[in-house]
């Protein structure tokens, strides 16, 4: 059985909600979130880096942690929105695990994503109908790295067991 689930998908498709149900639900896997694990190793936010060091040096800190992670054991990692899209991480990811894709329509994204913006870099000063824009601008934009997952969920109708019996199905 494969040793580590990469979550991916744009950002507030709920990676890590899902992330830390199916690592609760599977015995003896962790969750790991990347954002967390970069923001631990470098003792500093994601809004921080982003304002200190600029979008490209977090591109490369979050390369490097990817690499350092995709040598661990029973993950499910839950990968920021943009981490598909950079260098050859979705060919990492597909070489050391099993990628799932957590596909939701820009307004589905939209919806879920008015409780947690704050904490986003690239989602500051957007709302309403900018908001929007900026998401199906950048969803069409990213799903072409997305869609090279090996599996492609429904992340409005698939429940935890589909998830969990995909993941035990996968050899
Ligand atoms: C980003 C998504 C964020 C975080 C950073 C950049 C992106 O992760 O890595 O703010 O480029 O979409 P989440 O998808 O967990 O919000």
């Amino acid at each position: 059985m494969t040793q580590r689930v990469y979550l991916i998908g744009f950002m507030g498709s709920g990676k890590s909600t899902l992330g830390r149900w199916l690592a609760s639900a599977m015995d003896g896997w962790t969750f790991l979130d990347l954002d967390l694990f970069i923001e631990n190793k470098y003792h500093k936010t994601i809004p921080q880096i982003f304002e200190e060091r600029g979008e490209d040096e977090f591109r490369k800190m979050e390369s490097f942690c990817l690499q350092e992670i995709s040598s661990f054991e029973k993950v499910i990692v839950g990968a920021g929105g943009g981490t598909p899209c950079f260098f050859d991480h979705m060919e990492l990811m597909n070489r050391s695990g099993l990628s799932i894709y957590l596909q939701l329509s820009p307004q589905g994204i939209y919806d879920r994503l008015q409780t947690s913006k704050s904490q986003r870099p690239l989602l500051q000063g957007l709302d309403g109908d900018e908001l929007l824009d900026f998401i199906s601008v950048k969803l069409k934009e990213r799903e072409p790295f997305y869609k090279k997952a090996m599996l492609i969920a429904d992340a409005e109708k698939w429940k935890v067991d589909d998830f969990i019996d995909a993941i035990l199905k996968y050899a």
